[in-house]
């Protein structure tokens, strides 16, 4: 396992990987890395000859300054599961400054209308956030692959279609949802959850599975407000949106059309602890 803190040094290992004729996969995450993160690096592994993970809290994605100084970081932790998975893996855990120099700000980016949709409405400025970060990865790494999960599924069609628009040759894998038995999706922010939350979280993907059902019978319109309704009479959970969206367009629906596929998607507050979830439905 080498962990890399400076961009100059990464890069020329990965300069020699390449003479060698090596694939490259990357893994960008944001550390606490969970069993979910595992099952990227593991696909990565088998389908690449090297991988590296990065491991940074990009400031520029957080609309909440809250959320960001209480988003968990554990470094050492995350070496030693990501050891469990293999120790030929590189790691590149920057500071701040090596990945921004001294202007810490995103580029502002035209997703073609993707980035004002749920996720871009209730978070401004986040996928310019995550465009510039994920951007500036692929130009240090240089991957041949990278591998991000669906849990947030409008990022992944974000980066798809950044790097169809600027032309970016890195083919995006996109990875399935891992949950936890009781359903909840993985996600660093889980480690936050008190016992009482942890123990009503399971809702989210219950609602999400009854949505689905009701999606075989009924108009989207009916089911969107059938889901607030399950929402208001929780007395933990705070649902902020739940939509039904066309999975190319992410356009919300209120009815649907033959030959198009929809998935649900739900953000919800546990306490201040903000999750997001999201489910095919046909
Ligand atoms: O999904 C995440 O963890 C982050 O948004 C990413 C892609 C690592 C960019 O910071």
């Amino acid at each position: 396992m080498k962990i890399f803190t400076e961009q100059s040094e990464l890069k020329k290992e990965i300069e020699l990987l390449k003479s060698q004729g090596k694939t490259l996969g990357l893994v960008p995450t944001m550390g606490a890395l969970h069993k979910g993160h595992l099952s990227l690096v593991q696909r990565a592994l088998d389908e690449n000859d090297a991988l590296v993970v990065s491991i940074f809290v990009n400031p520029t994605q957080f609309n909440n300054p809250d959320d960001l100084v209480k988003y968990p970081r554990t470094l050492e932790r995350d070496v030693a599961l990501l050891k469990t998975a293999s120790d030929d893996i590189l790691v590149y855990a920057p500071a701040v400054e090596d990945v921004y120099e001294d202007k810490v700000e995103s580029v502002e980016y035209d997703f073609d209308g993707l980035e004002h949709k749920m996720e871009g409405k209730f978070r401004p400025g986040h996928f310019d956030g995550v465009g510039t970060i994920v951007k500036r990865l692929f130009e240090i790494v240089t991957p041949d692959n990278a591998y991000f999960g669906e849990k947030d599924f409008q990022q992944l069609a974000i980066i798809k279609k950044m790097v169809e628009k600027h032309n970016v040759p890195v083919n995006i894998v996109p990875c399935e949802i891992l949950r936890e038995d009781s359903g909840l999706a993985m996600s660093s922010r889980n480690v936050r959850l008190t016992p009482e939350y942890l123990e009503a979280s399971p809702f989210i993907y219950e609602t999400l599975k009854a949505s689905k059902i009701k999606f075989g019978t009924e108009s989207a319109k009916d089911v969107m407000e059938w889901v607030e309704s399950q929402f208001k009479n929780h007395p933990l959970l705070e649902l902020e949106y739940f939509v039904i969206a066309d999975i190319n367009t992410l356009e919300t629906i209120d009815n649907k059309k033959e030959n198009t596929l929809y998935r649900a998607f739900v953000a919800v507050y546990a306490d201040d602890i903000r999750l997001i979830d999201n489910l095919a439905l046909n």
